[in-house]
């Protein structure tokens, strides 16, 4: 089965037409990151005009070599993300449904994240547990199968991606926070005693709360300039902290559920500092769950996993009756 997928829930306007949820036929995306960078973060009215300009370029390369014959969907985020921008691909995957005759699948973006852990590699066993950090959601959660999720926990405030954003801000590092803030923290090698907080890291739950973090960095930045750790040394504590928490906690809810398979997604993941203890501690454990971690471009948005996930939650809607939702969670099933 072949699926066009199309991704515009924030700040990427993203193709892709995959076969059978997991082999790439070929794949289109324009960001406008560059844009943000400029502002210091996401104007939702600037991300939609953007979409509505790169819609068009970015199918049109996606499908320049596929003829619509052999295409037998149309898979769309309709939610969670930014309401201007989640409109422009869900308007647009309704038009060519109608024109193409090809059915139409609702996908919701979180559980997307979880299937780029299916692309170009053997499906991960059931139960997986997944972890889910991305720029608007951190999300522990038992996959017992296909559209079969239990919730385990999320967080109280900020997303881990969030809290590398508002960090790298207040360090006057950029956007996006993460790549930012890792760039800087590599300038120091030796880790230093702790001084940040980890937000949670001893509570037994499954919840998460990085909004405490940037109140720290704050602090600590008026402190008299002699009295403060330098850039490099910050950065390095920010992505540590982070990382800390949420590899502690994955760990933790590891060890309750004994999963088959543990899988990282959302852009977060993207992060080396994660992926490499993750894979460490992971790899300590007295059970031996698959450690999937996607490579850093299928971590980020993009529409090769919204293909990926309308292959394995096949369930199509009648066009005219398919709007976007902005306020989707993970557990709301497409
Ligand atoms: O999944 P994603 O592309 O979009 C959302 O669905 O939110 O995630 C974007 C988030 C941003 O907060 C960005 O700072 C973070 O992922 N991110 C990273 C890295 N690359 C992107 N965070 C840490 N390290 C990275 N290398
Ligand atoms: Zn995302």
């Amino acid at each position: 089965m072949i699926i066009l997928g199309i991704e515009t829930s924030c700040d990427e306007t993203a193709a892709a037409v995959v076969k059978n949820g997991r082999e790439i036929l070929s794949q289109s995306l324009a960001s406008s990151v560059k844009m943000h960078a400029t502002t210091g973060g996401i104007i939702p009215e600037f991300a939609a005009r953007e979409q509505i300009k790169s819609i068009p370029t970015v199918i049109g390369d996606a499908t320049k070599d596929i003829s619509p014959n052999l295409i037998d969907a149309i898979a769309v985020t309709y939610g969670p993300g930014l309401i201007g921008s989640l409109l422009v691909g869900v308007e647009t995957a309704k038009t060519l449904s109608l024109l193409w005759k090809k059915p139409l699948i609702p996908v919701n973006h979180l559980v997307g994240h979880l299937y780029a852990n299916f692309i170009d590699t053997s499906p991960p066993p059931f139960p997986a547990l997944l972890l889910l950090a991305s720029g608007g959601h951190t999300d522990l959660v038992l996959i017992k199968n296909h559209g079969d999720f239990l919730w385990l926990g999320g967080t109280r405030d900020d997303a881990a991606g969030e809290a590398f954003d508002k960090c790298a801000r207040i360090l006057g590092l950029g956007y996006p926070g993460g790549p930012a803030i890792s760039k800087e923290a590599a300038k120091h090698q030796l880790p230093p005693k702790p001084f940040l907080p980890r937000p949670l890291i001893d509570d037994s739950g499954f919840d998460f709360s990085f909004s405490g973090l940037k109140t720290a960095l704050w602090r600590l930045l008026n402190t008299p300039p002699n009295l403060r750790p330098n850039l490099s040394k910050l950065a390095f504590e920010v992505e540590s902290s982070i990382v800390d928490v949420l590899v502690t906690k994955t760990l933790n809810a590891a060890l309750k559920y004994r999963p088959k398979s543990i899988l990282l997604s959302g852009g977060v993941a993207a992060n080396t500092k994660l992926r490499r203890v993750m894979a460490k501690k992971v790899s300590g454990l007295n059970f031996h769950p698959l450690l999937y971690i996607p490579p850093p471009s299928l971590c980020t948005d993009n529409a090769v996993f919204v293909a990926a996930a309308a292959y394995y939650n096949f369930r199509q809607i009648e066009p005219f009756r398919l709007s976007p939702n902005p306020e989707l969670t993970i557990t709301n099933q497409n």
